[in-house]
């Protein structure tokens, strides 16, 4: 087994590499004056099995396209499998046609991957499990909630509650109560599909006095969960903190959480962040060990 650690996770491709005791083949990357993306590898792939690890997060495209890139010039340098380790798959949410004429990102995503060459792929808290079932050959996700849960555990928040700001991250908080043991609730959330405009509504939550932390897979703006740092707030929590598996932080996202009182914002290494404090490689490197190539 190779470990390629791409442009976009050069940190944790080595890190993985070194839990799973494999060599590396470094990339010599450039960008061109106009944008275009160039790389090489600088060591031998041919018939070996092939791990590229490349995060897809901003931007986007460009991560992307170098995923592709990778993996087609492994295929051609007669690599014997292809396997991408995209720790945030890009897309994830357009995982549908939300209204007619949409593009289905997610799918054309795949699309790509395939004909790229890629042969299995393994992710990180995929936004909608349906995602990777509608993959052209055999994709997973794991998840990065236990690590997060164990790193508010290990820092004296045992008996926190866990809140899911909306109820697609539900699984989330169950998953960090089991390990913090202060209970879980969630928020519902409602976006309108044409304006944007989201709302929550809250149910009642047992934090009064209690330290509370909000667990989800993607902060992006940071609006859902300075939100739901603001509920917990009125709810009576202590002190509140928030874990999130990619920290996307787009533009003000941590000024907007913090200021609405949150302690701390915690995710994981997925992307690269100031808030990036929990390491996936153990994961990675132990989902990688069980892969059937
Ligand atoms: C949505 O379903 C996701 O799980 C996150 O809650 C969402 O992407 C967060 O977005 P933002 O930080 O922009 O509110």
């Amino acid at each position: 087994m190779i470990i390629i650690p791409g442009p976009s996770s050069l940190e944790l491709g080595k890190k993985i590499a070194e839990f799973v005791k494999a060599k590396t083949v470094s990339v010599a990357f450039k960008r061109f004056p106009d944008g275009e993306s160039y790389v090489r590898f600088e060591g031998e792939v041919a018939s070996e099995d092939v791990i590229i690890v490349q995060t897809t997060s901003p931007p986007q495209d460009t991560n992307l396209f170098q995923l592709f890139l990778m993996a087609d010039t492994a295929k051609d340098l007669g690599a014997r499998v292809v396997v991408a380790v995209v720790p945030y798959l890009a897309y994830s949410r357009q995982d549908k046609r939300f209204l007619h004429g949409e593009s289905f990102s997610s799918q054309t995503v795949a699309k790509l991957l395939e004909k790229t060459g890629v042969d299995q792929l393994l992710t990180v808290n995929v936004h909608q499990q349906s995602v990777l079932d509608e993959f052209p050959f055999p994709a997973k996700s794991v998840s990065a909630i236990p690590l997060l849960a164990q790193y508010f555990q290990s820092r004296g928040l045992e008996g926190a509650f866990a809140l899911a700001p909306d109820e697609g991250a539900k699984e989330y908080a169950t998953e960090a109560a089991r390990i913090l043991n202060g209970g879980y609730g969630w928020r519902h959330k409602e976006r309108d599909r044409y304006s944007g405009a989201i709302s929550f509504r809250d149910e009642k939550y047992d934090v009064e006095g209690k330290d509370a932390v909000i667990f989800d897979d993607i902060i992006s703006t940071g609006g859902t969960t300075a939100d739901a740092v603001k509920a917990l707030k009125t709810h009576g929590a202590k002190r509140v903190f928030c874990a999130c598996v990619h920290p996307l932080l787009i533009g003000d996202a941590e000024k907007k959480i913090m200021s609405n009182g949150a302690e701390e914002i915690v995710g994981t290494d997925c992307v690269p962040s100031s808030v990036s404090k929990v390491s996936v490689a153990p994961l990675i490197a132990k989902a990688l060990l069980r892969l059937e190539t």
